[in-house]
């Protein structure tokens, strides 16, 4: 098991959400587990980048990023060094950090209308 720290779990401004993951589940399944808000529009299929985080910490601790990883991060927004799609980067033994990137929380909330709903209603 290593902690798998989400800087921005539901989106802006809001806290840090830290979980215990086991070696191989991939990113975007503990987000799902956990309620961390990364999109994921093509279900994990490498298809869509919307599942685009930014690894704040223990890059290399995950597995190299595949040729298709990199085509498929080519429609990305905002690409940077740390970017990785959460669907492909599955965790090793090494705690990592990932901040959710601003289309992949947008995505997010297209994939779940009523929590839009209930934001909008909170302004
Ligand atoms: S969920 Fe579509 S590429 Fe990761």
């Amino acid at each position: 098991m290593a902690k798998l720290t989400f800087v921005n779990a539901h989106g802006k401004g809001t806290g840090p959400l830290t979980i215990d993951v086991a070696a191989g589940v991939s990113i975007l399944d503990a987000a799902e587990e956990c309620g961390a808000r990364v999109g994921h529009a093509c279900g994990g299929n490498l298809a869509c980048s919307t599942c685009h985080v930014y690894v704040q910490d223990g890059l290399d601790s995950l597995p190299e990023v595949a040729d298709k990883e990199n085509d498929i991060m080519d429609k990305a927004f905002d690409v940077r060094f740390e970017s990785r799609l959460a669907c492909q980067a599955k965790m090793g033994q090494a705690d990592v950090t990932v901040e959710i990137a601003e289309e992949s929380l947008r995505a997010w909330l297209d994939e779940n209308p009523d929590a839009r709903t209930a934001a909008h209603a909170k302004k």
